[in-house]
């Protein structure tokens, strides 16, 4: 991957060893915070890139995947900048002010960093090349280059619709009304985002809620974002093109994505009670707090409070047996990062968990249904995968432990395989823990200071 010269952004390119082994851990206690959200970070450089003047970011996610969002940035044309004081400054140029690339921009692992910018880009009249890494580059792109066809974007891809991709940026851009075909915040988003610069009202209908940030920060930036109902429990978000963008002070709540991981280690390791402080709670985001409660999960929100328009909270969890259930389809993009962490905690749990409606799983940062259901074999648990789902036999406890896991360079495999051994009987082995700074470096400290013991294996 490669990484921005400046300061901090160091950290997130920070090599955990390959491979790792998580042995059992002791009781997690007292309070913890989780880095900054993933999804509102890269958002939060790009709006601020498209603003006129400069904008401010405290807490912002300093991982492989937001680092390569701003060296993109920069490539792009916009300067951005870790302060001292630890916030990131980025000096927007304004909607339709990006210059064209002199190289291919890398966005490493980051299928939010890809899309979201083949819509800014796709309205911006240059020629702009992507690649990304291995994983990166076996994911689907049609998604995306087919809506921004109809703006009037063209692109070159490899086959399959998978990168490298050039985009032709449109010189006349058009609004476009749009359904989704799979339900996407990421291809949701990056309609919106070519939108911006587009004449007129760009509308895009959602038949399942995905996550809103993008909402969310444009109208924090100042655009006019309308929001309606459309059918049952579906919405059409609509831009008008060509706002004025103010620059703005945010700051970025802690990404319930990660906080899950120490959610869920809580829950699993005996004589736990931990919270974790500062969660975004985001509507959007909270199917996996909603899932563990029905599975009988001593989960607390603390009172919420609003940090940069997101709604954030602490998170108290408790130890405690837990029983199976059934996750239904309609649950999935509300939590569609989490099955990984979950099937580990379902394996865990008494009885069957069913998972279902994740054909999606199938396409991220690895072929997540396969590899869950691979790495719960090696620790000795008893799952059968589906399509599109998987149902998980509980073990009335951990299961009994072991590995190697292979994580097909997917960051969530690595971490939940982690947390399944701070609880195993026996160690959990990881083939490679490399991908984990893509989305929470620190995370084995962190979790060695909170009790868990993973060392280089
Ligand atoms: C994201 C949306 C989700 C999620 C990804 C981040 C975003 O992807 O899996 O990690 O920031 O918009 P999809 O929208 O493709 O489901």
């Amino acid at each position: 991957m490669t990484m921005p010269r400046a300061g901090r952004e160091g950290r997130a390119g920070e090599q955990l060893p390959h491979p790792l082994v998580s042995s059992a851990a002791a009781p997690l206690k007292g309070t913890c915070d989780v880095p900054g959200d993933k999804s509102i970070s890269h958002r939060a450089l790009m709006l601020g890139a498209l603003a006129v003047g400069e904008t401010r970011i405290r807490g912002l996610l300093e991982s492989a995947d937001v680092a390569a969002t701003a060296v993109a940035l920069r490539a792009l044309g916009v300067a951005v900048e870790p302060e001292e004081d630890g916030s990131w400054r980025v000096h927007g140029v304004g909607v339709g002010g990006l210059a064209e690339p002199d190289g291919p921009l890398d966005l490493g692992n980051s299928g939010t960093a890809v899309r979201l910018f083949a819509g800014i880009c796709a309205s911006h009249a240059f020629t702009t090349f992507m690649t990304g890494d291995r994983s990166l580059r076996s994911r689907p792109m049609g998604r995306v280059i087919e809506p921004l066809e109809r703006m009037g974007a063209r692109f070159e891809a490899r086959s399959g619709g998978r990168l490298p991709l050039a985009v032709i940026g449109a010189c006349d851009p058009m609004p476009i009304d749009y359904r989704l075909p799979v339900p996407s915040a990421q291809v949701k988003s990056a309609v919106l985002l070519a939108g911006l610069n587009a004449p007129g009202k760009t509308r895009v209908v959602e038949t399942v809620p995905t996550r809103d940030h993008t909402e969310r920060m444009l109208r924090r930036f100042g655009a006019q974002v309308d929001i309606e109902v459309e059918g049952e429990g579906g919405s059409a978000v609509t831009v008008v093109g060509y706002p004025e963008l103010g620059p703005c002070a945010l700051t970025v709540p802690g990404d319930p994505s990660a906080a899950a991981f120490p959610l869920a280690a809580a829950l699993i390791v005996p004589g736990s009670d931990l919270t974790i402080r500062n969660v975004g709670v985001n509507p959007g985001r909270i199917g996996l707090i909603e899932t563990l409660r029905e599975m009988g999960a001593s989960i607390e929100t603390g009172p919420v409070s609003e940090q940069g328009g997101e709604p954030v909270a602490d998170i108290a969890v408790r130890a405690g047996s837990l029983r199976g259930v059934e996750v239904p389809a309609a649950r999935a993009p509300g939590m569609i990062d989490e099955y990984p962490i979950l099937s580990v905690i379902a394996a865990c749990a008494d009885g069957t968990t069913r998972l279902n409606g994740l054909a999606e799983l199938r396409v991220k940062e690895s072929d997540r249904l396969e590899a869950t259901a691979a790495g719960l074999r090696a620790a000795g648990a008893d799952v059968s995968e589906r399509e599109d789902g998987l149902d998980i036999v509980g073990h009335g406890g951990p299961p009994p432990g072991g590995g190697p896991v292979a994580t097909h360079m997917d960051h969530r495999i690595a971490m939940a395989f982690l947390v399944l051994g701070m609880a195993s009987g026996k160690p959990m082995t990881i083939d490679d823990g490399s991908m984990i700074g893509t989305s929470y470096p620190g995370f084995v400290a962190d979790m060695n200071r909170l009790g868990a013991s993973i060392a280089a294996g």
